[in-house]
């Protein structure tokens, strides 16, 4: 008898444990990223009765024994929030870049436990690709550009090796990365913009090996002829007047 209550003891104690440790499970906070414009669904099931709490804003949607719900609580997501009355997902649909924050998915399916699974979300602009353009010429300096959000980060690199990277807080700006290419290589040059829901990246364009030194220098060369020829045609004009002068 005496050891048959130890062992429910124990048992019990076995059960809590794993309780306590699957509750401290549930209620961690779990990272979820999303698009601009499309649908995020949160991955916790409500079945028969619960809700969707929002920041400071509280329910935003309710979930009532028989399958029935109201997605429509506040102005600010009418019409975004469905729930699916088979996965007993909620979702939100055509998200928003201030969507982002603090989503409470709280289950009372069965109705002594309340369980709550927390979702930090954060929504992101797909990047658009960054624009390479001619800086100066002559020295062939690019300048690669992007518009600046949330965890943007702007690198250049050379086949795959990164030669430098930006990145702001100032959500702002256009972020800007200059670059000194080398003509030789310019096709192993690569611009990227990178959040963490897309990746984007430019090239160098050609208006860089357009001003191609060696062009330049055939450049110098032509003027340095024409000086030379120039010069000629005066020496000749000189020697002409010296004829004229021996003559006379
Ligand atoms: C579940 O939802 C579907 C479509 O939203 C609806 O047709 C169906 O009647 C619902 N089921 C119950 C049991 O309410
Ligand atoms: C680069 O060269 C092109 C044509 O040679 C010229 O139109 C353009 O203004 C130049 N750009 C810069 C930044 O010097
Ligand atoms: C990276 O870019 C910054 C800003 O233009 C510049 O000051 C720095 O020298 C660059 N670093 C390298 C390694 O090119
Ligand atoms: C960002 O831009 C908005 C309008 O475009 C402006 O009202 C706001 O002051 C700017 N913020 C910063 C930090 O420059
Ligand atoms: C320099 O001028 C001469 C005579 O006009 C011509 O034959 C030669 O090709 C020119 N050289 C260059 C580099 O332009």
């Amino acid at each position: 008898m005496k050891s048959i209550k130890v062992e429910w003891a124990l048992l019990w104690c076995h059960v809590s444990v794993l309780c306590s440790a699957q509750h401290s499970a549930l209620s961690e906070t779990r990272q979820v990223k999303g698009i601009v414009g499309t649908d995020l669904s949160f991955p916790e099931s409500v079945l028969k009765s619960g809700s969707l709490l929002y920041g400071d804003l509280g329910n935003i949607a309710q979930v009532y024994p028989v399958k029935q719900s109201n997605t429509n609580l506040v102005k600010r997501f009418k019409y975004r929030l469905h729930w699916n009355n088979v996965t007993g997902f909620f979702t939100l649909l055509d998200l928003q870049i201030d969507d982002s924050g603090v989503y409470t998915v709280e289950n009372t399916d069965e109705d002594e436990e309340k369980t709550t699974q927390t979702f930090q979300l954060t929504v992101y602009y797909v990047l658009s690709k960054p624009q390479v353009t001619v800086h100066d010429n002559i020295s062939c300096t690019v300048v690669c550009s992007v518009e600046n959000g949330r965890e943007v980060t702007l690198s250049w690199y050379k086949g795959g090796e990164i030669l430098n990277q930006t990145s702001s807080p100032d959500l702002n700006i256009t972020l800007s990365l200059p670059l000194k290419v080398d003509e030789q290589n310019r096709d192993s040059y690569r611009c990227e913009a990178a959040n963490p829901v897309s990746k984007e990246s430019a090239d160098v364009p050609n208006s860089c090996i357009e001003s191609d030194p060696s062009k330049v220098t055939g450049k110098n060369m032509y003027s340095i002829n024409v000086t030379l020829q120039i010069s000629r045609q005066y020496q000749l004009l000189y020697e002409t007047i010296s004829m004229v002068e021996l003559i006379l």
